[in-house]
């Protein structure tokens, strides 16, 4: 049902990707959902303030394995000159597959320096961008962003006309406002109207859950390719799940007990290995949550890892949790 993607000279043969979340896709979560078969990651988005200034931070959170390959770097900032910069950089020493614009991230202290979603309040202005960018490296640039500030104000659209004419590879719609952040469900029907508006990959974004709302929003949309975001968290097999379902016609059954604390594990010893003991234990704390939400018994143990001191302990618990539950309910 998906085919391929070509953007340039780079092909992705699984249109299938996991969405940016800050926070939450850093390597470990990012290797462990391409072991399930995630067509393309990005790294978490950083500031092309930080990049230019060569901040170490901001430096590390863009760095990524060989193995992860098609990964996109996704990038924020409000002027022309510097986001070009960074782009060069990024092209220079990182050499990852794409830069990705962000133009949806609602968080007031992004939007207030006129950067992520605010962007879409000036068109012209995100044209320059985007131009900028264009120019500025060899590598495919492509955007990810909302419909619109407010409902008002829905751009999404004119927005992608703009930013193909500018010379942007592949649009990524999520088509929440920024007012709206993550309220309500997302409005697919304006990723059938970007699709129909340009000639560049879509990628439909919002509210997939299961390989049917995959289906559906592929049906719904004529979308070239599907992005997941929250609906992976805890559940990073979704993508295998989602695959088999569009090529096969298979739903697979739900993940056995053994497959959840399988991963689970895996996903902890991938988080001790690219951590320090120091950072490993409270950035694994929202994964742990939400691999076992919905199961008897975590309210209590979501307050237990909260409270563990770091990572062996988070193991310890989790240990005692799994060989005492019958997972399958999930
Ligand atoms: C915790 C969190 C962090 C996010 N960080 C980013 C980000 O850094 N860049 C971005 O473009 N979108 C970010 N998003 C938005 C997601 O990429 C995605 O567009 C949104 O969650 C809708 O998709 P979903 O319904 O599949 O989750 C974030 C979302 C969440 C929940």
């Amino acid at each position: 049902m998906l085919k391929p993607i070509t953007l340039h000279d780079l092909t992705i043969p699984v249109p299938v990707f996991l969405a940016p979340m800050a926070g939450f896709t850093d390597k470990p979560f990012r290797t462990l959902c391409k072991s399930f078969g995630a067509g393309v990651v990005y790294t978490e988005f950083v500031s092309s303030e930080g990049i230019v200034r060569e901040n170490e931070k901001t430096i590390r959170y863009m760095r990524f394995d060989e193995a992860e390959r098609p990964v996109g770097v996704q990038i924020f900032g409000d002027d022309p000159e510097t986001l070009a910069r960074s782009a060069q950089f990024i092209e220079e020493k990182l050499k990852p597959d794409i830069i990705d614009l962000n133009f949806g991230c609602p968080v007031p202290k992004v939007v207030k320096k006129g950067a992520g979603s605010a962007i879409l309040r000036d068109l012209d202005h995100m044209e320059k961008i985007a131009a900028s960018l264009v120019r500025a490296t060899s590598l495919p640039v492509t955007v990810k962003m909302r419909s619109g500030w407010d409902n008002g104000h829905i751009v999404a659209v004119e927005a992608a006309r703009r930013l193909e004419a500018a010379g942007i590879r592949m649009i990524t719609l999520h088509p929440r406002t920024t007012k709206q952040r993550y309220e309500g469900l997302s409005d697919w029907r304006l990723i059938a109207e970007v699709k129909k508006a340009v000639r560049i990959p879509v990628i439909g974004n919002g509210d997939i859950l299961t390989p049917q709302d995959a289906e559906r929003m592929i049906g719904e949309t004529g979308c070239d390719g599907i992005m997941i975001g929250r609906g992976a968290m805890g559940k990073p097999w979704l993508f295998r799940d989602v695959i088999r379902f569009l090529t096969a016609g298979e739903l697979l059954p739900p993940p056995s007990k053994e497959m959840i604390a399988e991963s689970f594990f895996r996903h902890l010893t991938l988080q001790q290995e690219h951590y320090s003991l120091m950072y490993a234990g409270n950035l694994f704390k929202p994964h742990a949550s939400a691999y076992i939400r919905g199961m008897d018994g975590a309210a209590h143990m979501r307050f237990e890892i909260n409270r563990a001191k770091d990572i062996e302990q988070i193991r310890e618990l989790a240990d005692d949790f799994f060989s005492s539950h019958d997972l399958n309910a999930t």
